[in-house]
């Protein structure tokens, strides 16, 4: 098993500042912008993200997981609530990467159902991997493309490990 480097450090590091201004200009006329973090995977990604969004936010945190054991099952469940009521509010659901995007289709769309105003989608990564036909096509806001391998680091697992790792990496098997 080797891992081999596809977005080094200071390139996530640039494009993250430059994608938190998208949003900010994106959001001008947001008075409060409740971010969703999907947990685990986009931890560190909305950490870095969230401190250079300049506009007034709430952050709330959605633990979720479509993946076991390194394949998607087609189910996302949902393990935790959220904290903060939905009804009304601004989101922006945060997630590590668009895969088959299902995980960003069902939490966008049971957010929606409980009253959201407004649900937008960022993701660090776009995968060019088949969707699922329910799936999300796109976000709203990506950080990078990337080809259809499985990636680790900078907060994405492999049966949770690796995460801590600087750079977006292709862990090849
Ligand atoms: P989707 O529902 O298929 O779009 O998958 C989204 C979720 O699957 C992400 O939040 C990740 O947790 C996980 N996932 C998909 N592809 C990868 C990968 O290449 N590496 C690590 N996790 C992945
Ligand atoms: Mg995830």
């Amino acid at each position: 098993m080797t891992l081999e480097c596809l977005i080094p450090r200071e390139v996530v590091a640039r494009r993250v500042a430059e994608l938190a201004g998208e949003i900010g200009r994106a959001s001008a006329d947001v008075a409060d912008l409740s971010v969703v973090v999907l947990l685990n995977g986009a931890l560190i990604f909305a950490a870095d993200l969230v401190r250079q969004l300049n506009v007034p936010l709430t952050m709330d945190t959605l633990a979720v997981a479509s993946y076991e054991q390194g394949h998607s099952t087609g189910l996302v469940a949902f393990r935790s609530p959220l904290k903060l009521n939905p009804e009304g509010r601004d989101m922006l659901v945060v997630d590590d990467i668009l895969d088959s995007g299902l995980t960003l289709r069902r939490v966008m769309d049971s957010l929606r159902s409980a009253g959201a105003a407004r649900v937008r989608s960022c993701v660090l990564l776009d995968k060019a991997a088949p969707r699922h036909p329910e799936g999300l096509a796109r976000a709203d806001f990506t950080a990078f493309q990337v080809p259809d391998k499985f990636i680790v680091g900078y907060g994405l697992d492999a049966d949770e490990r690796y995460r801590n790792l600087p750079d977006v990496m292709a862990l090849i098997r």
